[in-house]
Parts: C-alpha cells; structure tokens; sequence
C-alpha cells in the first residue's frame, strides 16, 4: 500500500521522518527520490531527530556516507548524488556497515540496482513553493509493515 501525504513546509516533512522513525529497526533501507531542493535532507533529519539523535543532519555529499550513533539506533546516511558510478558506491560497501543501523539512501535511483528489495522509497515532490506530495512506497517485506499508521 502506498501511502500519499502533503507537507506544506519544511517542518511538515521532518514531522512526517519523525513519524517514521517509529517504524524503523536495524537493517532497514530507506530510499529518498525527489529533485534538488525536494526535502530530502530535511525528511532524514526528521528520521534521525526521531531516533534520539542529537546532531544536526546536513547532505553528506562530500563525505559520501555519514554514521550518526548518539541515538538508539545507528544511522547511516548516504548520498550519491555525486558517487560516479554504480562501482564507487559498491566499493562503499553500505550494506555492510549499516547491518545493525538504519540505512537511508539520497538519490537512490541512481543506484538502484544494488538496493536490497527490501526496502521502504520516499519519493518527494515540489508541488508549490513550499508543498510537497510524500509518497511512501513499500517494496519487498516492506510490503507487510503497518505502513498505514503512517496516514492516522
Ligand atoms: N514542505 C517542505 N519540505 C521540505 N523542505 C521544504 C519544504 N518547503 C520548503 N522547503 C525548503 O526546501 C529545502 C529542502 O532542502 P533539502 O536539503 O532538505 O532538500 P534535498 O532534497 O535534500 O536537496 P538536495 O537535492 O540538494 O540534496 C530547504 O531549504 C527547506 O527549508
Ligand atoms: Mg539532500
């Protein structure tokens, strides 16, 4: 089941990562699409803001892949927007360091052809100037998590 929301402001979104967070365990994958400028970052901040984590989460584009561990579960934060080639990001070996951490992924459908099936896509789109259309979009055992309490 997908689950459609709007967010009219950059706080609306955290609010919905927040939210979320409530879902997450260990090992889980968490997609985010959406163009420049979307939300992304800001919706992972809401996730890592729910996880108890106490540091401010900026786009890792530089560093490529972040680990935040002051929460109650490690967070493991990637974007490849600037990974060159499906390779590079292999040789980050991702799923390796964030087996017992939640993995969120920025622009992942660059390299979606070495994304586990499992996983939960975020697709963020600019509706307005300051609204946005949330999809959350279960794939694999995502398929059987209570996704709906997310429209409560
Ligand atoms: N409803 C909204 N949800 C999220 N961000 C919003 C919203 N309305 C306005 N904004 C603004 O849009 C910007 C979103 O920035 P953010 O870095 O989260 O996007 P991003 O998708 O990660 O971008 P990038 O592609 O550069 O990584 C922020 O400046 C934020 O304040
Ligand atoms: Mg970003």
């Amino acid at each position: 089941m997908t689950v459609d929301l709007n967010s009219g402001s950059d706080s609306d979104t955290r609010a919905i990562g927040r939210r979320l967070s409530g879902l997450l365990r260990a090992g889980d994958v968490v997609v985010l699409c959406g163009t420049l400028g979307a939300g992304k970052t800001a919706f992972v901040g809401g996730i890592a803001d729910g996880l108890g984590i106490d540091e401010y989460v900026t786009s890792p584009s530089f560093v490529l892949m972040k680990k935040y561990t002051s929460g109650f579960i490690p967070l493991v934060h990637v974007d490849v927007y600037r990974v060159g080639s499906l390779g590079e990001f292999e040789d980050l070996d991702v799923y390796e360091e964030s087996l017992s951490s939640v993995l969120v992924v920025e622009w992942g459908d660059a390299v979606a052809a070495s994304l586990p099936g499992d996983h939960l896509k975020i697709l963020i789109e600019i509706t307005g100037e300051t609204d946005r259309r949330v999809q959350l979009v279960p794939n694999g055992n995502w398929t059987k998590r209570p996704l709906e309490e997310m429209s409560e």
